[in-house]
């Protein structure tokens, strides 16, 4: 038995990840300062602390005695990060340099890291492979590849184990449906089971390939404790179904039995077009296996809003740049 430290454990991937790790025996440790999440997300056994990452003695303090460290605390808005930076670097690379001093401070023996698909960016060619030059093409994916360096650097220098999970495109219950800047299907359905049509930004020929946090969750455990794992960089998620963004919305209107016709809006700056990742990499470490298909994944989160009500849409944040090339749906609140 091990004690694990899940930072974010309010958010959609830390609760599951809690959970599944107190199942399996451990002590969980976690923190969140509810800027996503939900309170009820935090599973039931884990030593919650309502606390923001950015306060490094704090972060110092609840570390004391943690063996491996899962930091999933982020303000994942990779769309916003060309209005909103400011909000999301601190929240993506700050309090990841934060979590990293504390980590070391403690003499943590591993530290997780979930970072993003975003900092592949642009490729020339598809799927993403862990090998590949990044190129990141927003703050989001920026401050995400920045802080996998930093990662790099100290725990190479002070001697702690260190994995760079790269989930993609995750869906299933507990995912945030409120919010208008991120999070597709949850948006998708929200809307539709309130008799909204759905937003598309662009044509809708975004492609991407959408993994059901279940199907994850093995892999990221394994992450912590796998001693053929330490030092890499791994994506996690299946790579055999892509799909468009218009198919994820004709599929929900199927399930939802739904009279579709979307609202298309103009592209979001450097929203990258194509993005799917490898799951070789995974399949070979890790024994990753694609169980759950889209349909099913979303079958669950439909199931799972209805249960919890829809609810209206807060647009909680500020945006920092308001100019033109701010998508007009968040700048007058359109849905
Ligand atoms: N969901 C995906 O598809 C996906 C894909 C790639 C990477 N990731 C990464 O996985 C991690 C978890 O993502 P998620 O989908 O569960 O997002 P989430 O928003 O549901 O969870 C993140 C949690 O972190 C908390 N948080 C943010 N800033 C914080 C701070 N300063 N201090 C304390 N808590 C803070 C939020 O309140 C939220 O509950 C993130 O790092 C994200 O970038 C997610």
């Amino acid at each position: 038995m091990a004690k694990i430290f899940v930072s974010g454990v309010a958010g959609f991937l830390g609760s599951h990840l809690a959970e599944a790790l107190i199942k399996e025996g451990h002590k969980v440790v976690g923190c969140d300062n509810l800027i996503g999440g939900y309170i009820d997300n935090v599973p039931e056994g884990v030593d919650f602390h309502q606390v923001d990452c950015k306060y490094l003695n704090t972060m110092k303090e609840l570390l004391n005695g943690v063996d491996i460290v899962y930091h999933c605390a982020c303000t994942a808005y990779e769309g916003l990060s060309v209005f909103s930076p400011h909000l999301v670097c601190e929240n993506t690379y700050q309090i990841s340099v934060t979590m990293i001093t504390a980590a070391i401070h403690n003499k943590v023996k591993r530290f997780v890291y979930c970072s993003s698909m975003a900092r592949y960016g642009a490729q020339p060619t598809l799927p993403f492979t862990e090998d590949m030059e990044p190129k990141p093409q927003d703050p989001y994916g920026i401050s995400k590849l920045a802080a996998e360096k930093v990662l790099k650097n100290l725990a190479e220098t002070h001697g702690m184990e260190y994995v760079i999970a790269v989930p993609h495109n995750i869906i299933g219950p507990r995912q945030k449906y409120d919010d208008p800047y991120r999070n597709v299907a949850s948006i998708m359905i929200n809307l539709m089971l309130q008799g909204k049509q759905p937003i598309i930004y662009g044509d809708g020929q975004q492609k991407r390939c959408f993994s059901f946090v279940q199907d994850d969750i093995d892999c990221l455990i394994k992450l912590g404790f796998q001693d053929n794992v330490a030092g890499e960089i791994i994506n996690i998620g299946p790579d055999e179904e892509f799909v468009t963004i218009k198919e994820l919305a004709e599929t929900l209107s199927d399930l939802l039995n739904f009279d579709l016709k979307p609202r298309y809006f103009p592209d979001r700056p450097r929203e990258v077009k194509l993005a799917t990742c490898s799951a070789d990499k995974a399949r070979r470490l890790l024994g990753y296996k694609t169980k759950t298909t889209l349909k099913e994944g979303l079958k669950q989160m439909i199931d799972y809003i209805k249960e919890r009500k829809t609810r209206p849409f807060r647009y909680t944040f500020a945006l920092e740049i308001i100019n033109e090339k701010t998508p007009e749906t968040w700048k007058n609140k359109l849905f």
